[in-house]
């Protein structure tokens, strides 16, 4: 399959600095790309949420791009930057 896919993850606050977001999503890339057959699969982040970026490279995954200013906070009225990540099948 020549398939890409996204994926995302919201974890309740309680449950922060546990390390499941890491292994929830190590476990999800593995199905996708082994059980499911996707060739890549990506995933983004704003700047102001460097835990996330931090989650996505213990994952394995991979700095692909920066998009300068893509997201608005509107609880803090500010423009963030989009950091893009992503995974091929063979970099598992
Ligand atoms: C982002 C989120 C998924 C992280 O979940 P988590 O279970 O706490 O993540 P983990 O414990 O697996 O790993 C967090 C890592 O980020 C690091 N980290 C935490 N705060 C950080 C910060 N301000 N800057 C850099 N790294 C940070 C931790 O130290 C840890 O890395 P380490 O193991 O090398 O020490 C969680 O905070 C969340 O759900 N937030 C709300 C929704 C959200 O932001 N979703 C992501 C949208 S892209």
């Amino acid at each position: 399959m020549n398939s890409t896919a996204e994926v995302g993850y919201s974890f309740g606050s309680k449950y922060w600095g546990c390390g499941y977001a890491t292994e929830a999503l190590r476990r999800v890339l593995e199905y996708l790309l082994n059980d499911c057959g996707f060739y890549l699969i990506e995933a983004d982040y704003i700047s102001g949420n460097p835990a996330s970026g931090r989650v996505m490279e213990k994952a394995g995954m991979h700095r692909d791009a920066i998009l300068r200013e893509r997201g608005y906070n509107k609880y803090t009225n500010e423009r963030n930057d989009t950091i893009v990540y992503s995974i091929k099948r063979d970099e598992l």
